[in-house]
């Protein structure tokens, strides 16, 4: 079969990224509009995105921080239990917030305010269903007696159904998706997909655990699982099937977060490459024709939102990413940094 040295592909979106605030929000917001027109950007800053007002306020600042003016943020909101349900609905109602994101607490960077007993938001999950919005599901259940290789199952089988059940209509991403439990659990679901991050198509558990010690850059939430998931998660993803879409997880934290601390904080930052290792992996699977599917389609139709009208060329060409993203006092440890990439967006 003769190989393809470029590719041209509708714009892709983001349906899953983390910008943060303040210097690293300026340091790392222009890497992800290089490449998506829009993006679902995380709620979980240090004060978590509840309101309307901070909602309307977060908005503004990405785009004032971002150089190209056709990028649009999209933004849920952080589910507490204790939500202002009137200012909610209205937030949702005025598309201030395009859905809502569920966070078991504790269970990842800044989710000390989340979900300790889903019974106590079953009114925000009504609203989001009556109003057709989608719930967003960091779908991980913590508990002393839960592996943290299980974790994605216990939250299908302990939480994510009680909702499916009872809010049949409701729109839900169980993002970030991690084993191969959860992705047949998608695919076997009508009204759930799932956003798939590059390091989940990339690396094992074998990778985290590297030489008899713990590679920091390579801990996230969800951990990256076994050989077995990550093929399931190649299969789905590079299928062309359309319950399953791009959603980097892209989620940068500054250096000395990650390493010489105790805790390293769980996130990787692939921003600066993430579209150019989404498309090495669907040439290695052979299913580059899938790859628009993946990033431009799939995601903006289980949103009901329409599919950009630009588009981005890729070219077969072997470059090095670059280890670091610096900015002012920032240092972040790029994914795939000092490695060698085969495919490169084409400016
Ligand atoms: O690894 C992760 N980091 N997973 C998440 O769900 C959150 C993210 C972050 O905000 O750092
Ligand atoms: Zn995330």
């Amino acid at each position: 079969m003769k190989s393809i040295n470029s590719i041209n592909i509708i714009k892709p979106d983001d349906w899953h990224v983390h910008l943060r605030e303040g210097n690293m929000l300026e340091a790392i917001c222009n890497h992800t509009s290089r490449i998506n027109v829009r993006a679902i950007v995380m709620p979980n800053l240090k004060l978590p995105i509840t309101t309307a007002k901070q909602g309307i306020e977060y908005k503004q600042k990405i785009i004032q921080l971002t150089k190209d003016p056709n990028f649009i943020p999209l933004l849920p909101c952080y589910l507490t239990e204790s939500l202002d349900l009137s200012d909610f609905k209205l937030a949702l109602e005025k598309k201030i917030f395009i859905g809502a994101k569920l966070y078991p607490t504790n269970a990842t960077t800044n989710s000390s305010f989340g979900i300790s007993k889903i019974e106590n938001i079953y009114s925000s999950l009504e609203i989001l269903s009556d109003l057709h919005k989608p719930l967003l599901i960091h779908g991980e259940k913590i508990g002393k007696n839960i592996d943290i290789f299980d974790r994605e199952k216990f939250f299908i089988d302990e939480v994510l159904i009680d909702i499916r059940d009872r809010y049949p209509n409701l729109k839900i991403i169980l993002e970030h998706v991690s084993s191969k439990y959860g992705a047949d659990f998608i695919n076997e679901n009508n009204n759930i997909a799932g956003t798939i991050t590059p390091q989940h198509l990339m690396l094992t558990k074998k990778d985290l655990f590297f030489d008899d010690s713990i590679n920091p850059h390579h801990f996230c939430m969800p951990v990256v699982k076994e050989e077995i998931d990550l093929l399931a998660l190649r299969k789905y993803a590079c299928s062309g099937n359309k319950k399953f879409f791009l959603g980097t997880d892209s989620a940068p934290h500054h250096i000395d977060f990650k390493i010489n601390n105790f805790k390293s904080k769980p996130g990787i930052f692939s921003a600066p490459c993430s579209i150019e290792i989404y498309t090495n992996i669907f040439d290695e699977e052979n299913k580059i024709h899938n790859l628009e599917s993946f990033s431009s389609l799939n995601g903006p139709n289980f949103y009901e939102l329409p599919i950009n009208l630009t588009s981005i060329t890729l070219v077969k060409k072997k470059w090095k990413v670059p280890e670091y993203t610096l900015f002012k006092d920032i240092k972040i440890k790029n994914f795939m940094g000092g490695e060698e990439l085969n495919w490169k967006i084409s400016q």
